[in-house]
């Protein structure tokens, strides 16, 4: 009897506790969101309308403050959106307690400074935009550590290399690095991010070959690698990309012939190798005997050095709008069914050694 007082006794104090502590930390959890968007606050350098200044004020909840979004269930910070808003200022290690966080939308300001560690804290985290700004420095490793995160955008900042990421990012759909001054070998993390569908790293200083482990990103539909210094030939292991929709090597050194399998992928509408050293013949079944026929709309492999004749079977990629073949070293005539053509809106073919015998028949059929 006595004993099962003290038990009891002991149990309520013990649920007491627990109370107290579960709603201490709740409280104290809001109050850390609230330092987190404080920290930054203080971090603005520029606030063009003084919007920050004027809405972010502790006298109301944070859950009111403009671009500040919280979970109706826990109160606390979901999303973040502060784009657009002409903010300088630098990004404070104190983002990364805001431990509930799902979206960051950053893009379209003037931060600059290098991205604190403390962000692969963000565990929750499925999409972050730092598109347009001037971030510098590394990419931490540890944003590349969020297993929730599906799409991650730093197009147009200043940032320099990707350090040490290893084997992580196994849900991210969507990459882009693009307009960047990232140097050396394309990251090998980023060939391990399996799921990806989207990946963009146009106008950097990459260097060295196409990794043929790019061929094991089966779910690929954009591919977009253009403007930087990859040489080398093009792998045959991206005919492994059976979902690709766009692929775009322009503007780099690549050499030799471009893979047959390529013309395969039945999915493949645009094609742009334009300002390569590309070499070799093109396929002559091309069209004919490839399941891509019905798709292919633009093809444009202008300024390389490919030689031969134009594919004759090319009339049979009926849907194509777009075809740059100029300042290459083709030669022979212009295929006599080009104007069976008839969604044809470019056809760029000087600076080639081509015999124009069929072009106003070809033209003819165009233009009716
Ligand atoms: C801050 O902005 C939000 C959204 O525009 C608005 O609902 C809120 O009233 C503003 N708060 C203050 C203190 O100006
Ligand atoms: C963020 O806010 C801007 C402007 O209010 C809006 O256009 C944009 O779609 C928002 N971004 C996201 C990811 O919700
Ligand atoms: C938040 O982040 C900062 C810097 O990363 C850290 O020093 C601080 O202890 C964190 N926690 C709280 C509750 O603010
Ligand atoms: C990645 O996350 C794991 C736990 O989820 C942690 O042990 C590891 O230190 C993290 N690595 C980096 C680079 O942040
Ligand atoms: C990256 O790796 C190098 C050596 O492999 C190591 O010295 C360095 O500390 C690592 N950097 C980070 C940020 O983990
Ligand atoms: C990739 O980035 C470049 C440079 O910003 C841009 O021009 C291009 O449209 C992007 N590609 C795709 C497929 O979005
Ligand atoms: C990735 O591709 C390489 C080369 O194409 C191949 O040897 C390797 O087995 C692939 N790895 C995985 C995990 O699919
Ligand atoms: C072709 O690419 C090179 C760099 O590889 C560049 O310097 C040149 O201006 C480009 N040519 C054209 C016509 O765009
Ligand atoms: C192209 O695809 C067709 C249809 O799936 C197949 O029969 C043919 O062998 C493929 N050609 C090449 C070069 O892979
Ligand atoms: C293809 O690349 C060239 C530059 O190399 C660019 O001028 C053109 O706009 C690109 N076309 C498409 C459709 O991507
Ligand atoms: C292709 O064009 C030629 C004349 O240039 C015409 O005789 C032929 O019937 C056309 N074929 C198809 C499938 O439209």
């Amino acid at each position: 009897m006595e004993t099962n007082q003290t038990l009891r006794l002991f149990i309520v104090c013990f649920l007491l506790h627990s109370l107290t502590s579960i709603s201490s930390l709740s409280t104290k959890n809001i109050i850390t969101d609230r330092d987190a968007l404080l920290a930054l606050k203080a971090r603005i350098t520029h606030d063009p309308d003084n919007l920050l200044a004027k809405n972010w004020s502790t006298s109301t909840s944070i859950c009111n403050w403009i671009g500040v979004t919280c979970g109706v269930r826990h109160h606390r910070v979901t999303a973040l959106n502060i784009s657009y808003l002409g903010l300088t200022g630098t990004i404070p290690p104190q983002l990364g307690n805001l431990s509930f966080l799902a979206l960051l939308a950053i893009n379209d300001n003037n931060f600059y400074g290098s991205l604190p560690y403390e962000l692969g804290r963000l565990c929750r985290l499925k999409y972050i935009n730092f598109n347009y700004n001037q971030l510098s420095g590394k990419v931490p490793s540890s944003i590349f550590n969020i297993s929730s995160l599906q799409e991650l955008r730093f197009k147009h900042n200043r940032l320099l290399s990707m350090v040490n990421v290893s084997g992580t990012g196994h849900n991210l759909m969507s990459l882009d690095l693009s307009e960047n001054s990232l140097e050396g070998e394309i990251p090998s993390f980023i060939l391990e991010c399996k799921q990806l569908q989207f990946l963009n790293l146009t106008f950097n200083n990459f260097r060295g070959g196409i990794p043929k482990e790019i061929g094991n990103l089966t779910k690929l539909k954009t591919l977009s690698i253009g403007l930087n210094k990859l040489q080398g030939e093009i792998t045959q292991e991206l005919g492994n990309l059976v979902e690709l929709e766009s692929l775009i090597l322009r503007d780099n050194v690549l050499t030799g012939q471009i893979p047959s399998l390529l013309f395969n992928i039945s999915s493949l509408w645009l094609i742009n190798f334009t300002n390569n050293s590309l070499t070799g013949d093109l396929p002559h079944n091309m069209c004919s005997d490839r399941r891509q026929a019905t798709v292919l709309k633009k093809l444009l492999l202008s300024i390389n050095q490919i030689t031969g004749t134009i594919p004759y079977d090319l009339w049979q990629c009926r849907e194509l709008t777009i075809v740059g073949l100029s300042y290459n070293q083709f030669r022979g005539c212009i295929p006599r069914n080009i104007g069976n053509l008839t969604k044809l809106e470019v056809l760029a073919l000087g600076g080639n050694n081509i015999i124009g015998r069929y072009l106003i028949e070809s033209i003819n059929n165009i233009i009716q």
